[in-house]
């Protein structure tokens, strides 16, 4: 008998996958309370609380006892002055309080419990695992409460809810990925999560290969971790979501407001060559009456691959045509790849070699792997000096006219994958391997080409780039990569800017019209009218493709996608104003429903995800089928003006909207505000004199107009306006100057009031308005109103010169 239950166990033990393979943190044996955090001494390993503001709060973690002196490539430097906290201590636990939160550390074993001050449970560690190690790979295990959803982790394919999947960060290259694919481009270590509607967030601040499993195959636990590296996180209460949103940007940093043309419709190709060519596509633009702002110029511009070079014979004399291109009214950006052909002849190449700017071998050997130029050296972006000398390289092609830069391959991707992990970078002088490297590359690169941008012009910074980090909103935009002319690539071209926003990345958006493949027309339309209203809207093309640009695919194509684009164009001084916002708060210009309304549960839907808003009060309901003519879409509750009809909907329902081709449906909240300039070719063509702004009153609500020059950085000296407009339900509509330093150009504001009755009077400060017969009518009577009977709108005409120190108020009675 004895001999069988001995069996038996050992049996057990050789199946049974043994978890003491891990390290638990173990006991809390000591604590000491610093300035800034509490210093913790566990059986097994260092581990520290830091108090960064009474809502945020670090935890690191590090089995051998010491901590990383590196600093962090996403988190910029903490210069606010420490928070005041408090620490006990019971029997058998530590308790932190901050004000806003209460942490409990128990003693045996250490696990960690986030509280709101109020005692409601946040969030706390798995109470049989918590912290653990195995080896190099660090593990932070997290109780999972059964109506928990997670949300963000950045590109990521997929609805946007993360619940049930487990997702690796580790920045890869899948030409034509799946819409399973994992991982790609870029690594956003940052989730929100979501319980009876309130939100906190983690970042995990770690660079290695790193994986979320969030509640994968199980209904126990959530848990992320690295392959090495301390395990560094941070726990952002909300409870909005913009909340968490804005303090996790405020830790890794927000987009620079862009300049005005990069707002505009960019169109590229893979490639545009020779100069006949782009300067054919530019004209084909103006000939068309599509807008347009950027042309591309993809990889064959270069001599055999060699970046910061010409191919002399495609383009004799760049700086010619990029000067004749912008005097239409074209931007040129040209593609930057990392890789420095390894040839002794070229400039590049030895410069990078006798200045030590290459990543290398442990033995000193410059590394080289095989991209587009055949074998490459690749700069160590994680070097000082390599970012200087990079910029000072791309200064040249500035000086030629270029206006921004598109970094391509920057995970950085090799032909037959990754570098030899052992391959070493200077880690801003603290060393490291390609393990902690890879992951922040792209993000190095485009810091290194921003700094350029702002050393060497005067003009605002673009930068596309395809890899990045937490972080990578500060430097540039971001794109989804090299996608497929498919419905379900439609979709993703919805849902993973929406993540890439929710993960601190507002100014995001896909191929248009996919990369690989050929679209059909009415494809190509539906996801032109979808691009309109992501923040970055560029159409491209793979090479050996069939021709993608708006006029390449028949005559409907080209009329509708003219119609949607010069619809985005009109809509510019509306976007701006939300870009300006998303560049103070962080929050996403374009964002999911749940985001703006985060009690309604409607809006979690998947369905509901198909669906978006840009700001708070903007709806876009994008067809995303090449057959559909109907769009099933959720209002939430209020009341919903339908931007196309001026019919009004009541909320809290889903509705089917007609949808032609010619048409995606838009619905404006009650409140909204959405100014509509002149249409125009490009965002410099003419000077706006007068703005229309579509208003739906109703209740009390307020938009804020944001001017200033769109091209210098002057802003940041205070050279902007800023212009208020208040409505009430009762029909007074204030204007505001809060800020004025900008002297606009805009002449007259004609605000069209929807859903109103006809009224009595209507006045403007101490001017009583007339009423013109027609539109026409107003516009040249210069001020007064007109009433659309049939429409149920009043336009109200004015100066903008009224606008003065005080509040100016127009009362319809
Ligand atoms: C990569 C890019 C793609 C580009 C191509 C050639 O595949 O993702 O956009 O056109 O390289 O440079």
């Amino acid at each position: 008998m004895r001999t069988i239950f001995a069996l038996a166990a050992l049996l057990i033990t050789l199946t049974v996958p043994s978890w003491a393979d891990f390290t638990f943190a173990g006991d809390a044996a000591s604590c000491t309370k610093h300035d800034t955090y509490a210093d913790f001494k566990l059986s097994n390993a260092a581990f520290q609380v830091h108090v960064i503001k009474p809502d945020i709060i670090r935890f690191r973690f590090n089995a051998g006892g010491k901590f990383s002196e590196a600093p962090s490539y996403a988190v910029r430097e903490n210069k606010a002055a420490p928070v005041q906290f408090s620490l006990s201590e019971k029997p058998e636990y530590y308790e932190l309080a901050t004000g806003t939160l209460t942490v409990r550390i128990t003693k045996k074993p250490c696990r960690v419990a986030i509280h709101t001050a109020g005692g409601t449970l946040l969030c706390e560690d798995e109470k049989s695992f918590g912290m653990a190690f195995d080896g190099g790979e660090v593990r932070c295990f997290k109780r999972l409460f059964p109506d928990e959803r997670f949300f963000g982790l950045g590109e990521k394919t997929g609805t946007l809810d993360r619940r049930g999947s487990q997702y690796t960060m580790w920045n890869s290259d899948f030409p034509s990925y799946t819409k399973k694919q994992d991982p790609l481009y870029s690594s956003i270590p940052f989730f929100i999560a979501e319980r009876d509607h309130q939100a906190y967030g983690i970042f995990m601040d770690n660079t290695y290969k790193s994986y979320f499993n969030m509640g994968a195959s199980n209904n126990r636990l959530y848990w992320f971790g690295a392959e090495k590296g301390d395990l560094d996180y941070y726990f952002i209460w909300g409870p909005s979501m913009k909340k968490v949103i804005s303090s996790y940007t405020e830790l890794t940093g927000r987009m620079e407001l862009p300049p005005l043309w990069a707002l505009g419709y960019q169109q590229s190709r893979w490639s545009y060559f020779p100069e006949e060519k782009v300067r054919e596509v530019a004209r084909s633009f103006r000939k068309h009456k599509i807008p347009c702002d950027v042309i591309y110029l993809d990889i064959d511009y270069m001599d055999g691959y060699r970046v910061f070079t010409w191919d002399k014979t495609r383009f004799p004399d760049p700086a010619g045509m990029i000067a004749d291109l912008g005097r239409d009214g074209f931007k040129i950006v040209t593609i930057i790849d990392p890789g420095v052909k390894a040839d002794s002849n070229y400039f590049a190449a030895q410069e990078g070699l006798a200045r030590d700017l290459f990543a290398k071998y442990p033995d000193g050997v410059p590394f080289q792997g095989q991209v587009w130029p055949s074998w490459a050296y690749f700069p160590d972006f994680t070097k000082k000096e390599t970012r200087a000398w990079w910029g000072e390289k791309l200064s040249a092609l500035m000086a030629q006219g270029i206006a921004g830069f598109w970094n391509d391959m920057n995970e950085p991707a090799l032909w037959g994958g990754n570098f030899i992990d052992i391959v070493r970078f200077d880690d801003n002088g603290h060393g490291a391997d390609h393990r902690k490297a890879h992951n922040v590359y792209g993000l190095e690169m485009a810091h290194a080409t921003f700094d350029a941008l702002n050393k060497y012009s005067d003009k605002r910074p673009f930068i596309l780039t395809r890899a990045g980090f937490s972080g990578t909103q500060r430097y540039a935009a971001m794109w989804t990569g090299d996608n497929v002319a498919s419905e379900d690539h439609l979709k993703l071209a919805c849902f993973m800017p929406l993540s890439m926003g929710i993960s601190g990345l507002p100014f995001v958006g896909s191929d248009v019209g996919g990369f690989d493949g050929c679209p059909s027309p009415s494809l190509y339309i539906r996801w032109m009218q979808l691009g309109a209203f992501t923040p970055f809207f560029r159409g491209h093309s793979c090479t050996g493709m069939p021709d993608k640009e708006p006029w390449a695919l028949g005559e409907t194509a080209r009329d509708l996608t003219r119609d949607i684009i010069t619809l985005r164009y009109r809509l510019l001084p509306f976007l701006y104003s939300e870009f300006s916002r998303a560049s103070k708060t962080g929050i996403p210009l374009m964002r999911p429903m749940f985001l703006n309304f985060q009690h309604d549960d409607e809006c979690y839907k998947p369905e509901a995800q198909e669906q978006f808003m840009v700001g708070d009060s903007f709806l876009v309901a994008p067809v995303l089928s090449e057959h559909e003519t109907a769009k099933k879409l959720y209002l939430p509750a209020g009341k919903w003006l339908d931007w196309w009809k001026g019919t009004i909907c009541e909320g809290k329902q889903w509705i089917t909207s007609d949808a032609p081709l010619h048409r995606v449906p838009l619905y404006l909240r009650e409140g909204a505000v959405v100014p509509l300039g002149e249409p125009m070719q490009f965002t410099g063509e003419k000077v706006s004199r007068e703005l229309e702004f579509k208003v739906f009153p109703g209740g009390e609500s307020s938009w804020e107009l944001y001017e200033d020059d769109g091209v210098t950085r002057r802003y940041k000296d205070g050279i902007f306006s800023t212009t208020a407009i208040k409505i009430n339900g009762k029909g007074t509509l204030t204007i505001s100057r809060p800020v004025s330093a900008y002297k606009s150009p805009v002449a007259f504001y004609a605000f069209t009031l929807c859903g109103m009755k006809k009224p009595r009077s209507v006045s403007c400060g101490a001017a009583v308005l007339s009423p013109a017969d027609s539109p026409q009518g107003l516009k040249a009577a210069k001020e007064g109103y007109f009433y659309d009977t049939e429409g149920a709108a009043l336009t109200v005409r004015i100066a903008t010169s009224r606008v003065g120190a005080a509040s100016l108020a127009i009362q319809v009675k």
